[in-house]
Protein backbone atom coordinates (compact mmCIF):
# COMPACT_ATOMS: atom_id res chain seq x y z
CA UNK A 1 0.00 0.00 0.00
CA UNK A 2 2.69 2.26 0.44
CA UNK A 3 4.64 3.55 -2.55
CA UNK A 4 7.65 5.80 -3.45
CA UNK A 5 8.93 7.41 -0.19
CA UNK A 6 12.59 6.22 -0.74
CA UNK A 7 14.59 4.80 -3.84
CA UNK A 8 17.69 2.77 -3.42
CA UNK A 9 19.97 2.53 -6.35
CA UNK A 10 22.05 0.37 -7.36
CA UNK A 11 25.19 1.95 -6.02
CA UNK A 12 24.16 0.92 -2.43
CA UNK A 13 26.96 0.83 0.23
CA UNK A 14 27.28 -2.06 3.03
CA UNK A 15 27.87 -1.03 6.15
CA UNK A 16 31.25 0.19 7.08
CA UNK A 17 32.02 -1.70 9.81
CA UNK A 18 35.85 -2.58 10.29
CA UNK A 19 36.49 -3.32 6.76
CA UNK A 20 34.10 -6.12 7.08
CA UNK A 21 32.27 -7.58 4.30
CA UNK A 22 28.76 -6.73 4.47
CA UNK A 23 27.25 -10.15 4.04
CA UNK A 24 30.06 -12.09 5.91
CA UNK A 25 28.60 -13.77 8.99
CA UNK A 26 28.40 -11.27 11.74
CA UNK A 27 30.57 -11.34 14.61
CA UNK A 28 31.04 -8.49 17.81
CA UNK A 29 33.36 -5.93 16.94
CA UNK A 30 35.63 -3.98 19.41
CA UNK A 31 34.61 -0.78 17.95
CA UNK A 32 34.14 2.83 19.12
CA UNK A 33 30.23 3.09 19.64
CA UNK A 34 29.58 5.04 16.11
CA UNK A 35 28.93 3.57 13.28
CA UNK A 36 28.37 5.02 9.95
CA UNK A 37 26.17 3.30 8.05
CA UNK A 38 26.23 4.40 4.14
CA UNK A 39 23.12 3.69 2.25
CA UNK A 40 22.71 6.09 -0.60
CA UNK A 41 18.73 6.42 -0.28
CA UNK A 42 16.90 9.52 -2.31
CA UNK A 43 13.75 10.58 -1.43
CA UNK A 44 11.81 10.02 -4.42
CA UNK A 45 8.64 12.36 -3.44
CA UNK A 46 10.13 14.78 -0.81
CA UNK A 47 7.86 13.17 2.09
CA UNK A 48 8.98 13.49 5.39
CA UNK A 49 8.82 10.03 5.97
CA UNK A 50 12.22 8.58 6.69
CA UNK A 51 13.04 4.78 5.60
CA UNK A 52 12.49 3.00 8.23
CA UNK A 53 15.20 1.44 10.84
CA UNK A 54 15.58 -0.60 13.83
CA UNK A 55 17.77 -1.77 16.52
CA UNK A 56 16.89 -4.78 18.80
CA UNK A 57 19.42 -5.93 21.34
CA UNK A 58 19.34 -9.72 20.65
CA UNK A 59 17.80 -10.28 17.53
CA UNK A 60 19.30 -8.80 14.98
CA UNK A 61 16.17 -5.63 14.24
CA UNK A 62 13.73 -5.10 13.70
CA UNK A 63 11.67 -1.98 15.04
CA UNK A 64 11.90 1.47 14.38
CA UNK A 65 14.27 2.38 16.37
CA UNK A 66 13.38 1.06 19.62
CA UNK A 67 16.59 2.15 21.47
CA UNK A 68 16.58 5.57 20.62
CA UNK A 69 19.97 5.02 18.80
CA UNK A 70 19.51 6.67 15.22
CA UNK A 71 20.08 10.36 14.39
CA UNK A 72 16.81 11.16 12.39
CA UNK A 73 17.78 14.54 11.43
CA UNK A 74 20.13 12.88 9.07
CA UNK A 75 17.49 10.40 7.88
CA UNK A 76 15.01 13.31 7.07
CA UNK A 77 17.40 14.30 4.43
CA UNK A 78 16.88 11.46 2.72
CA UNK A 79 20.09 10.97 1.57
CA UNK A 80 24.40 10.00 2.33
CA UNK A 81 25.36 8.81 5.57
CA UNK A 82 23.16 7.49 8.62
CA UNK A 83 24.81 7.93 12.04
CA UNK A 84 24.12 5.31 14.27
CA UNK A 85 24.95 4.86 18.26
CA UNK A 86 24.44 1.32 19.28
CA UNK A 87 24.40 -0.28 22.39
CA UNK A 88 25.70 -4.33 23.75
CA UNK A 89 25.14 -6.22 21.06
CA UNK A 90 23.01 -4.26 19.56
CA UNK A 91 22.08 -5.09 15.46
CA UNK A 92 21.06 -2.57 13.19
CA UNK A 93 19.43 -3.20 9.84
CA UNK A 94 17.73 -0.48 7.42
CA UNK A 95 14.61 -1.05 5.84
CA UNK A 96 14.60 0.69 2.21
CA UNK A 97 11.79 1.57 -0.29
CA UNK A 98 13.48 -0.58 -3.20
CA UNK A 99 10.67 -0.60 -5.50
CA UNK A 100 10.52 -4.23 -6.24
CA UNK A 101 8.30 -7.12 -5.03
CA UNK A 102 9.10 -8.85 -2.35
CA UNK A 103 10.04 -12.17 -4.12
CA UNK A 104 12.64 -10.21 -5.90
CA UNK A 105 14.50 -10.03 -2.56
CA UNK A 106 17.75 -11.78 -3.59
CA UNK A 107 17.87 -8.89 -6.17
CA UNK A 108 19.18 -6.65 -3.96
CA UNK A 109 22.77 -4.81 -4.80
CA UNK A 110 25.99 -6.12 -4.40
CA UNK A 111 27.14 -5.84 -1.08
CA UNK A 112 24.17 -5.89 1.07
CA UNK A 113 22.32 -8.83 2.47
CA UNK A 114 18.50 -9.65 3.03
CA UNK A 115 17.42 -10.42 6.05
CA UNK A 116 13.80 -12.14 5.76
CA UNK A 117 11.44 -12.53 8.00
CA UNK A 118 11.48 -9.68 10.02
CA UNK A 119 9.37 -6.22 9.93
CA UNK A 120 9.46 -2.70 10.48
CA UNK A 121 7.15 -1.33 12.82
CA UNK A 122 6.66 1.95 11.98
CA UNK A 123 7.22 4.56 9.02
CA UNK A 124 6.41 3.48 5.41
CA UNK A 125 6.66 0.02 5.82
CA UNK A 126 5.08 -1.19 2.11
CA UNK A 127 7.68 -2.85 0.23
CA UNK A 128 9.98 -2.34 2.72
CA UNK A 129 13.11 -4.50 2.96
CA UNK A 130 15.73 -5.20 5.77
CA UNK A 131 18.91 -4.93 3.21
CA UNK A 132 21.72 -5.04 5.44
CA UNK A 133 22.67 -5.92 9.17
CA UNK A 134 25.69 -5.63 11.24
CA UNK A 135 26.32 -6.59 15.08
CA UNK A 136 29.08 -4.17 16.19
CA UNK A 137 29.46 -4.88 20.25
CA UNK A 138 29.11 -1.23 21.73
CA UNK A 139 28.33 0.31 24.65
CA UNK A 140 25.52 2.10 24.75
CA UNK A 141 26.11 6.32 24.98
CA UNK A 142 25.00 7.88 28.24
CA UNK A 143 21.68 8.31 28.84
CA UNK A 144 20.67 6.63 25.96
CA UNK A 145 16.87 5.37 27.06
CA UNK A 146 17.03 1.39 26.79
CA UNK A 147 13.49 -0.02 25.06
CA UNK A 148 11.01 -1.86 27.53
CA UNK A 149 9.78 -5.30 25.97
CA UNK A 150 5.57 -4.29 25.53
CA UNK A 151 3.63 -8.03 25.51
CA UNK A 152 2.47 -8.87 21.99
CA UNK A 153 0.22 -11.65 19.96
CA UNK A 154 2.82 -12.94 17.99
CA UNK A 155 2.60 -15.45 15.10
CA UNK A 156 5.62 -16.81 13.32
CA UNK A 157 4.19 -18.39 10.15
CA UNK A 158 0.64 -18.06 8.50
CA UNK A 159 -1.76 -20.10 10.32
CA UNK A 160 0.81 -21.34 13.01
CA UNK A 161 0.67 -20.81 16.53
CA UNK A 162 -0.62 -16.79 18.08
CA UNK A 163 1.58 -16.69 21.09
CA UNK A 164 1.72 -13.91 23.38
CA UNK A 165 5.76 -12.80 24.19
CA UNK A 166 8.03 -9.64 24.70
CA UNK A 167 8.53 -7.61 21.99
CA UNK A 168 10.53 -4.42 21.59
CA UNK A 169 8.70 -1.25 22.77
CA UNK A 170 7.98 0.77 19.18
CA UNK A 171 9.07 4.39 18.92
CA UNK A 172 6.79 7.19 16.86
CA UNK A 173 7.69 7.88 13.23
CA UNK A 174 8.59 11.74 13.32
CA UNK A 175 4.93 12.13 11.88
CA UNK A 176 3.38 9.51 14.13
CA UNK A 177 2.60 9.03 17.64
CA UNK A 178 2.42 5.42 19.88
CA UNK A 179 -0.36 4.39 21.66
CA UNK A 180 -0.90 2.60 24.64
CA UNK A 181 -4.11 -0.28 23.65
CA UNK A 182 -6.94 0.21 25.66
CA UNK A 183 -8.87 -1.85 23.34
CA UNK A 184 -8.73 -4.32 20.15
CA UNK A 185 -11.47 -5.64 18.32
CA UNK A 186 -10.90 -9.30 15.83
CA UNK A 187 -11.80 -8.70 13.20
CA UNK A 188 -11.58 -11.18 10.27
CA UNK A 189 -9.55 -9.09 8.91
CA UNK A 190 -6.72 -10.26 11.01
CA UNK A 191 -7.99 -13.35 10.55
CA UNK A 192 -6.90 -13.08 6.96
CA UNK A 193 -3.63 -11.57 7.38
CA UNK A 194 -2.72 -14.82 9.29
CA UNK A 195 -4.23 -16.96 7.16
CA UNK A 196 -1.68 -15.51 4.81
CA UNK A 197 -4.23 -13.76 2.47
CA UNK A 198 -2.44 -10.15 2.83
CA UNK A 199 0.62 -9.70 0.97
CA UNK A 200 1.58 -6.66 2.94
CA UNK A 201 1.67 -8.71 6.27
CA UNK A 202 5.94 -9.97 6.55
CA UNK A 203 6.54 -12.73 9.18
CA UNK A 204 6.90 -12.70 12.06
CA UNK A 205 3.95 -10.54 12.70
CA UNK A 206 1.96 -8.82 15.36
CA UNK A 207 -2.01 -8.18 14.16
CA UNK A 208 -4.77 -5.99 14.92
CA UNK A 209 -5.66 -3.28 13.78
CA UNK A 210 -8.88 -1.73 15.19
CA UNK A 211 -8.43 0.13 18.49
CA UNK A 212 -8.73 2.96 20.60
CA UNK A 213 -6.44 3.99 23.27
CA UNK A 214 -4.13 6.99 24.49
CA UNK A 215 -1.02 8.64 23.17
CA UNK A 216 1.63 7.20 25.15
CA UNK A 217 5.00 8.98 22.91
CA UNK A 218 4.72 11.52 19.89
CA UNK A 219 7.03 11.98 17.27
CA UNK A 220 8.91 15.38 16.14
CA UNK A 221 6.49 16.30 13.55
CA UNK A 222 3.15 16.28 15.29
CA UNK A 223 1.03 19.56 16.07
CA UNK A 224 -2.05 18.59 17.00
CA UNK A 225 -1.89 15.30 19.79
CA UNK A 226 -0.14 14.63 23.27
CA UNK A 227 0.97 12.46 25.15
CA UNK A 228 -2.62 11.81 26.92
CA UNK A 229 -4.63 12.18 24.94
CA UNK A 230 -7.83 9.44 24.01
CA UNK A 231 -8.16 8.28 20.34
CA UNK A 232 -8.87 6.20 17.75
CA UNK A 233 -8.29 5.56 14.44
CA UNK A 234 -9.16 4.40 10.73
CA UNK A 235 -6.94 1.23 10.20
CA UNK A 236 -6.21 2.74 7.12
CA UNK A 237 -3.62 5.48 8.03
CA UNK A 238 -3.31 8.12 5.15
CA UNK A 239 -0.12 10.11 4.12
CA UNK A 240 -2.50 13.48 3.44
CA UNK A 241 -0.94 14.25 0.23
CA UNK A 242 -1.21 12.17 -2.67
CA UNK A 243 -4.29 12.73 -4.88
CA UNK A 244 -6.45 10.26 -3.54
CA UNK A 245 -5.99 12.33 0.10
CA UNK A 246 -6.53 15.60 -1.57
CA UNK A 247 -9.47 14.31 -3.04
CA UNK A 248 -10.84 13.57 0.58
CA UNK A 249 -10.49 9.91 -0.18
CA UNK A 250 -7.39 8.91 2.43
CA UNK A 251 -9.27 5.31 2.82
CA UNK A 252 -7.79 4.61 -0.61
CA UNK A 253 -4.46 6.88 -0.06
CA UNK A 254 -1.68 5.66 -2.49
CA UNK A 255 0.75 6.05 0.52
CA UNK A 256 -1.83 4.36 3.40
CA UNK A 257 0.02 2.51 6.14
CA UNK A 258 -2.06 -0.10 8.15
CA UNK A 259 -1.37 -1.73 11.66
CA UNK A 260 -1.27 -5.07 11.89
CA UNK A 261 -0.75 -5.32 7.83
CA UNK A 262 2.07 -3.17 6.65
CA UNK A 263 3.18 -3.12 10.31
CA UNK A 264 3.31 -4.93 13.72
CA UNK A 265 -0.62 -4.19 15.29
CA UNK A 266 -2.04 -3.44 18.42
CA UNK A 267 -2.96 -7.07 19.64
CA UNK A 268 -0.30 -5.44 21.63
CA UNK A 269 0.56 -2.86 24.84
CA UNK A 270 1.62 -0.63 22.29
CA UNK A 271 0.87 0.41 18.72
CA UNK A 272 2.98 2.64 16.25
CA UNK A 273 0.49 4.91 14.28
CA UNK A 274 1.74 6.95 11.06
CA UNK A 275 0.69 10.43 9.93
CA UNK A 276 -0.90 10.84 13.60
CA UNK A 277 -2.30 14.54 12.40
CA UNK A 278 -3.79 13.44 9.39
CA UNK A 279 -5.35 10.25 11.14
CA UNK A 280 -6.17 10.02 14.81
CA UNK A 281 -9.37 10.98 15.92
CA UNK A 282 -10.38 12.00 19.16
CA UNK A 283 -12.60 10.23 21.45
CA UNK A 284 -15.72 11.85 22.89
CA UNK A 285 -15.69 12.13 26.46
CA UNK A 286 -16.46 9.10 28.48
CA UNK A 287 -16.80 6.93 25.72
CA UNK A 288 -15.39 3.23 26.65
CA UNK A 289 -12.57 2.07 24.78
CA UNK A 290 -13.97 -0.86 24.35
CA UNK A 291 -17.07 0.77 22.41
CA UNK A 292 -14.40 3.16 20.43
CA UNK A 293 -12.13 0.30 19.28
CA UNK A 294 -15.07 -0.54 16.43
CA UNK A 295 -14.56 2.64 15.33
CA UNK A 296 -11.00 1.95 14.26
CA UNK A 297 -12.65 -0.65 11.74
CA UNK A 298 -16.16 -2.60 11.21
CA UNK A 299 -18.16 0.14 12.81
CA UNK A 300 -16.74 2.93 10.44
CA UNK A 301 -16.59 0.99 7.81
CA UNK A 302 -20.14 -0.17 7.74
CA UNK A 303 -21.12 3.17 8.32
CA UNK A 304 -19.66 4.48 5.19
CA UNK A 305 -20.85 1.76 3.20
CA UNK A 306 -24.10 1.80 3.83
CA UNK A 307 -24.56 5.61 4.11
CA UNK A 308 -21.37 7.00 1.98
CA UNK A 309 -20.93 4.33 -0.70
CA UNK A 310 -24.16 2.71 -0.66
CA UNK A 311 -26.14 6.17 0.18
CA UNK A 312 -29.23 4.40 1.67
CA UNK A 313 -32.02 6.61 1.97
CA UNK A 314 -35.44 6.11 4.69
CA UNK A 315 -37.66 3.73 3.16
CA UNK A 316 -34.97 1.47 1.05
CA UNK A 317 -34.76 -2.03 1.67
CA UNK A 318 -31.76 -3.17 2.56
CA UNK A 319 -29.93 -6.51 2.39
CA UNK A 320 -26.66 -7.35 4.87
CA UNK A 321 -25.40 -10.61 3.74
CA UNK A 322 -22.90 -11.57 6.78
CA UNK A 323 -23.64 -10.67 10.33
CA UNK A 324 -20.84 -10.19 12.11
CA UNK A 325 -18.77 -7.34 13.10
CA UNK A 326 -19.20 -5.94 9.61
CA UNK A 327 -22.74 -6.98 8.94
CA UNK A 328 -24.47 -6.13 12.22
CA UNK A 329 -22.69 -2.80 12.21
CA UNK A 330 -24.52 -2.33 9.16
CA UNK A 331 -27.61 -3.88 9.94
CA UNK A 332 -27.67 -0.85 13.10
CA UNK A 333 -26.80 1.69 10.42
CA UNK A 334 -29.19 1.02 8.27
CA UNK A 335 -31.97 0.98 10.63
CA UNK A 336 -30.96 4.12 11.84
CA UNK A 337 -30.65 5.73 7.97
CA UNK A 338 -34.82 4.82 8.00
CA UNK A 339 -34.17 1.41 6.28
CA UNK A 340 -35.52 -1.40 6.46
CA UNK A 341 -33.72 -4.71 6.69
CA UNK A 342 -33.15 -8.08 5.70
CA UNK A 343 -30.31 -10.10 7.34
CA UNK A 344 -28.89 -13.25 6.38
CA UNK A 345 -26.91 -15.36 7.81
CA UNK A 346 -25.56 -19.28 8.14
CA UNK A 347 -25.21 -18.74 12.31
CA UNK A 348 -28.53 -18.58 14.31
CA UNK A 349 -27.20 -16.55 16.76
CA UNK A 350 -25.75 -14.10 14.31
CA UNK A 351 -29.67 -13.49 13.28
CA UNK A 352 -30.25 -12.99 16.35
CA UNK A 353 -28.33 -10.28 17.14
CA UNK A 354 -29.08 -8.93 13.87
CA UNK A 355 -32.96 -8.99 15.16
CA UNK A 356 -31.78 -6.97 18.13
CA UNK A 357 -29.94 -4.28 15.99
CA UNK A 358 -33.13 -3.74 14.10
CA UNK A 359 -33.61 -6.50 10.94
CA UNK A 360 -36.79 -6.86 10.21
CA UNK A 361 -36.64 -10.14 8.40
CA UNK A 362 -33.94 -12.75 8.95
CA UNK A 363 -32.78 -15.06 6.26
CA UNK A 364 -30.62 -18.63 6.97
CA UNK A 365 -27.62 -18.07 4.39
CA UNK A 366 -27.97 -21.73 3.03
CA UNK A 367 -31.57 -20.88 1.59
CA UNK A 368 -32.17 -19.68 -1.36
CA UNK A 369 -31.56 -16.19 -0.60
CA UNK A 370 -32.00 -14.17 -3.84
CA UNK A 371 -35.44 -16.12 -3.83
CA UNK A 372 -36.26 -15.44 -0.15
CA UNK A 373 -35.28 -11.35 -0.20
CA UNK A 374 -37.16 -11.32 -3.42
CA UNK A 375 -39.88 -12.17 -2.10
CA UNK A 376 -39.35 -10.45 1.19
CA UNK A 377 -38.80 -6.68 -0.13
CA UNK A 378 -41.59 -7.07 -2.94
CA UNK A 379 -38.85 -7.66 -5.61
CA UNK A 380 -35.33 -7.29 -3.91
CA UNK A 381 -33.15 -4.76 -1.73
CA UNK A 382 -32.34 -1.34 -3.23
CA UNK A 383 -29.11 -1.86 -1.36
CA UNK A 384 -27.45 -5.28 -0.72
CA UNK A 385 -24.26 -5.62 1.13
CA UNK A 386 -21.24 -8.57 0.99
CA UNK A 387 -20.16 -8.25 4.63
CA UNK A 388 -18.57 -11.78 4.82
CA UNK A 389 -16.56 -11.66 1.80
CA UNK A 390 -17.03 -15.10 -0.43
CA UNK A 391 -18.15 -15.82 -3.73
CA UNK A 392 -21.47 -17.58 -1.94
CA UNK A 393 -22.21 -13.88 -0.38
CA UNK A 394 -20.51 -12.31 -3.01
CA UNK A 395 -23.22 -13.44 -5.57
CA UNK A 396 -26.14 -13.93 -3.42
CA UNK A 397 -25.77 -10.21 -2.72
CA UNK A 398 -25.61 -9.02 -6.46
CA UNK A 399 -28.97 -11.17 -7.05
CA UNK A 400 -30.68 -10.06 -4.19
CA UNK A 401 -30.75 -6.52 -5.40
CA UNK A 402 -33.87 -5.04 -7.02
CA UNK A 403 -33.58 -3.33 -10.74
CA UNK A 404 -30.84 -0.24 -10.85
CA UNK A 405 -29.89 -1.51 -7.16
CA UNK A 406 -26.65 -1.09 -5.66
CA UNK A 407 -24.45 -3.82 -4.03
CA UNK A 408 -21.14 -3.18 -1.68
CA UNK A 409 -18.59 -5.19 -1.23
CA UNK A 410 -17.24 -4.62 1.91
CA UNK A 411 -15.71 -8.37 2.73
CA UNK A 412 -12.35 -8.96 1.20
CA UNK A 413 -12.51 -11.52 -1.20
CA UNK A 414 -8.31 -12.07 -1.71
CA UNK A 415 -7.54 -13.94 -4.51
CA UNK A 416 -5.76 -16.26 -2.36
CA UNK A 417 -9.72 -17.47 -1.46
CA UNK A 418 -10.12 -17.77 -5.10
CA UNK A 419 -12.27 -14.93 -7.21
CA UNK A 420 -15.69 -15.04 -7.17
CA UNK A 421 -17.94 -14.88 -10.20
CA UNK A 422 -19.49 -11.96 -10.74
CA UNK A 423 -23.38 -12.09 -13.06
CA UNK A 424 -22.09 -8.85 -15.22
CA UNK A 425 -25.07 -9.94 -17.47
CA UNK A 426 -27.40 -9.08 -14.62
CA UNK A 427 -25.23 -6.21 -13.23
CA UNK A 428 -26.05 -4.71 -17.22
CA UNK A 429 -29.35 -6.01 -17.43
CA UNK A 430 -30.68 -4.47 -13.97
CA UNK A 431 -28.18 -1.37 -14.38
CA UNK A 432 -27.04 -2.48 -11.20
CA UNK A 433 -23.93 -0.70 -9.40
CA UNK A 434 -21.46 -2.65 -8.07
CA UNK A 435 -19.39 -0.35 -5.41
CA UNK A 436 -16.70 -1.17 -3.06
CA UNK A 437 -16.17 0.03 0.22
CA UNK A 438 -12.41 0.45 2.41
CA UNK A 439 -12.32 1.87 5.75
CA UNK A 440 -13.41 5.66 6.09
CA UNK A 441 -11.00 8.43 6.05
CA UNK A 442 -10.65 10.00 9.74
CA UNK A 443 -12.00 13.40 8.44
CA UNK A 444 -15.49 11.80 7.61
CA UNK A 445 -15.71 10.74 11.84
CA UNK A 446 -17.74 13.47 12.75
CA UNK A 447 -20.67 13.10 10.97
CA UNK A 448 -20.47 9.52 12.63
CA UNK A 449 -19.32 10.21 16.21
CA UNK A 450 -22.13 12.99 16.05
CA UNK A 451 -25.09 10.46 15.58
CA UNK A 452 -23.63 7.91 18.35
CA UNK A 453 -23.38 11.21 20.64
CA UNK A 454 -26.80 11.91 19.97
CA UNK A 455 -28.01 8.44 20.78
CA UNK A 456 -28.76 7.59 17.28
CA UNK A 457 -25.82 5.28 16.79
CA UNK A 458 -25.15 2.52 19.69
CA UNK A 459 -21.66 0.55 18.75
CA UNK A 460 -21.68 -0.30 22.54
CA UNK A 461 -24.36 -2.84 22.30
CA UNK A 462 -22.08 -4.53 19.50
CA UNK A 463 -19.28 -6.12 21.63
CA UNK A 464 -20.82 -9.33 22.86
CA UNK A 465 -17.37 -10.77 24.18
CA UNK A 466 -14.04 -9.28 26.18
CA UNK A 467 -11.07 -10.72 26.21
CA UNK A 468 -7.58 -10.53 27.91
CA UNK A 469 -4.85 -10.74 25.14
CA UNK A 470 -3.88 -14.07 26.39
CA UNK A 471 -6.80 -15.19 24.88
CA UNK A 472 -6.76 -13.24 21.65
CA UNK A 473 -5.06 -15.81 19.69
CA UNK A 474 -7.20 -18.09 20.10
CA UNK A 475 -10.53 -16.07 19.36
CA UNK A 476 -8.53 -15.04 16.18
CA UNK A 477 -8.07 -18.38 14.88
CA UNK A 478 -11.71 -19.18 15.54
CA UNK A 479 -13.37 -15.75 14.13
CA UNK A 480 -16.82 -16.24 12.88
CA UNK A 481 -17.21 -19.15 14.42
CA UNK A 482 -19.12 -17.40 17.98
CA UNK A 483 -21.71 -14.45 16.75
CA UNK A 484 -20.92 -11.11 17.96
CA UNK A 485 -17.76 -8.79 18.43
CA UNK A 486 -14.53 -10.06 20.54
CA UNK A 487 -12.67 -7.01 21.39
CA UNK A 488 -9.53 -7.52 24.14
CA UNK A 489 -9.70 -4.78 26.88
CA UNK A 490 -7.00 -6.37 28.61
CA UNK A 491 -2.95 -6.46 28.27
N1 LIG B 1 -13.75 -3.31 3.26
C1 LIG B 1 -13.30 -2.99 4.45
O1 LIG B 1 -12.84 -1.87 4.66
C2 LIG B 1 -13.38 -3.98 5.56
C3 LIG B 1 -13.29 -3.55 6.88
C4 LIG B 1 -13.46 -4.49 7.89
C5 LIG B 1 -13.65 -5.82 7.60
N2 LIG B 1 -13.68 -6.19 6.29
C6 LIG B 1 -13.96 -7.57 5.91
O2 LIG B 1 -15.35 -7.77 6.10
C7 LIG B 1 -15.59 -9.16 6.28
C8 LIG B 1 -16.39 -9.39 7.54
O3 LIG B 1 -15.60 -9.16 8.68
P1 LIG B 1 -16.21 -9.47 10.12
O4 LIG B 1 -15.12 -9.24 11.10
O5 LIG B 1 -17.52 -8.81 10.26
O6 LIG B 1 -16.44 -11.07 9.96
P2 LIG B 1 -17.19 -12.06 10.96
O7 LIG B 1 -16.49 -13.34 10.88
O8 LIG B 1 -17.41 -11.39 12.27
O9 LIG B 1 -18.64 -12.20 10.29
C9 LIG B 1 -18.90 -12.96 9.17
C10 LIG B 1 -20.32 -13.49 9.28
O10 LIG B 1 -20.64 -14.14 8.05
C11 LIG B 1 -21.45 -15.25 8.38
N3 LIG B 1 -21.51 -16.21 7.27
C12 LIG B 1 -20.71 -17.27 7.00
N4 LIG B 1 -21.13 -17.88 5.87
C13 LIG B 1 -22.22 -17.20 5.42
C14 LIG B 1 -23.08 -17.34 4.31
N5 LIG B 1 -22.90 -18.32 3.40
N6 LIG B 1 -24.09 -16.47 4.16
C15 LIG B 1 -24.29 -15.47 5.06
N7 LIG B 1 -23.49 -15.28 6.12
C16 LIG B 1 -22.47 -16.14 6.30
C17 LIG B 1 -20.81 -15.81 9.64
O11 LIG B 1 -21.70 -16.67 10.34
C18 LIG B 1 -20.50 -14.52 10.40
O12 LIG B 1 -21.59 -14.15 11.21
C19 LIG B 1 -14.20 -9.81 6.29
O13 LIG B 1 -13.87 -10.22 4.98
C20 LIG B 1 -13.32 -8.67 6.70
O14 LIG B 1 -11.99 -8.92 6.32
C21 LIG B 1 -13.55 -5.30 5.27
ZN1 LIG C 1 -2.45 9.62 0.68
ZN1 LIG D 1 -11.06 -4.80 10.48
Amino acid sequence: MLGDGVQVGAEQQPVAVAGRAADQPLQPLQRPPLVHLQVALRVVDHRPAPPVLGVHPQRGLLGHDPAGQVDRRRLAEGVGDLVLQLGDHAAVAVAVHRGVRRDRRQQVGSGLRAVPGQRPVAGPAQRSEVVHAAQPACRPRGGTRQALPVRALVFEEFGGPLTVRSVPEPRPAPDGVVVQVGASGICRSDWHGWSGHDPDVVLPHVPGHELAGTVAAVGDRVRTWSVGDRVTVPFVCACGHCPPCREGAGQVCLHQTQPGFTHWGSLAELVALDAADVNLVALPDGMPFATAAGLGCRFATAFRAVTGVGRVVPGEWVAVHGCGGVGLSAVQVAVAAGARVVAVDVSPGALELAAACGAEHLVDGASDVPAAVAELTGGGAHVSLDALGAAVTCLNSIRSLRRRGRHVQVGLLPPAVGRPEVPMELVIAGELAALGSHGMAAAEYPAMLSLIEAGRLHPELLVTRRLGLDDAGAALAAVGREPGIAVVTSF
